[in-house]
């Protein structure tokens, strides 16, 4: 073997030992892995200056993980973000089941320890849950999307999440899980009744999948939102959801004199906006010309 064969096939085995030594990092070997193993696997998936390990030979499970973290991660954050700015209000979702994001913003809650300042707040999460297009009660939203509400129908689920929430443990009795069509459940009635008890929306968290969905939830939102409340829609880049969300925003800036900024999105999809007074005490600005 001349010198330079023998320093490619070591520099081969080289490269195979540090390959062997990635995949062993990425737990390749392991077959079964809990939620902490995996976010040990999902930082693996980074060199030493954050860019991308080779993945050509990780398993299939391995990589749908590893997809898969990456907005779960971020949706996560989306939560964080809200808590690390949190001014008051309720949680309200829109599309919960199966509670990971309720349960992201109740950990996140926990974390910053708000329930120390605001320990008001309620989290409600409205949901088909289970029970869906064979539910009688509205032919019309079965009627814009058949398909889409006999996936999410499988009977009612409603006991099957009380228990896992009890199970993550937070703010239980801080929790109301509303079951059925948006249609049915965000009536003008329960708007009126909630402003009634001088309440108002700090975070309305929009998981909703269809247009039509969307527009209920936004036609019901009309006067709920405060300012620094949060919105999140987690179709905002997908869909045409970003049209209603400029309604949206003009009524709350004409009708209700609060203004809407940028924070962050989510997993390339979801995008998170802050509101804000639009009145200040401030001097206004004076320019030179
Ligand atoms: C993507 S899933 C929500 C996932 C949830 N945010 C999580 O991360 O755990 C969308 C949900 O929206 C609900 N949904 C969509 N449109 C609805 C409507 N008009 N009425 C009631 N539920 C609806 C579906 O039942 C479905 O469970």
């Amino acid at each position: 073997m001349r010198a330079n064969e023998v320093l490619v096939s070591l520099k081969k085995s080289i490269a195979s030992i540090a390959q062997s030594v990635t995949y062993k990092a990425f737990g390749v070997e392991q077959p079964e892995v809990d939620g902490w193993e995996q976010a040990a696997l999902w930082s693996n998936m980074f060199g030493r200056r954050g860019s991308l390990r080779p993945t050509g030979e990780i398993t299939h499970d391995r990589r749908e993980d590893a997809r898969h973290y990456y907005p779960s991660h971020q949706r996560a954050e989306i939560a964080l973000a809200a808590a690390q700015l949190w001014r008051g209000g309720d949680y309200w979702e829109f599309g919960s089941s199966p509670l990971s994001t309720m349960c992201n913003m109740l950990s996140a809650f926990d974390l910053n320890r708000l329930d120390q300042t605001y320990p008001d707040t309620r989290f409600y999460a409205f949901d088909l849950f289970g029970q869906g297009a064979n539910s009688t009660s509205n032919e019309k939203s079965v009627d814009y999307s058949p398909e889409y509400f006999a996936t999410y129908t499988r009977g009612d689920a409603l006991a099957e999440h009380q228990a896992a929430l009890e199970k993550h443990g937070l703010f239980v009795d801080r929790c109301t899980l509303v079951q059925g069509f948006f249609e049915d459940s965000l009536t003008a009635q329960r708007r009126e009744d909630y402003l009634a008890q001088g309440r108002k929306i700090g975070f309305a968290f929009l998981d909703c999948n269809i247009m039509p969905s969307y527009k209920t939830v936004f036609e019901f939102l009309d006067g709920m939102l405060k300012p620094f409340s949060f919105v999140y829609m987690d179709e905002y880049f997908l869909q045409e959801v970003y049209l209603y969300w400029e309604q949206f925003r003009e009524r709350l800036r004409d009708k209700h004199g609060i203004g809407t900024a940028y924070l962050r999105n989510a997993g390339s999809f979801g995008a998170l906006f802050a509101l804000h007074p639009l009145q200040t005490t401030a001097p206004p600005l004076e320019f030179a010309d």
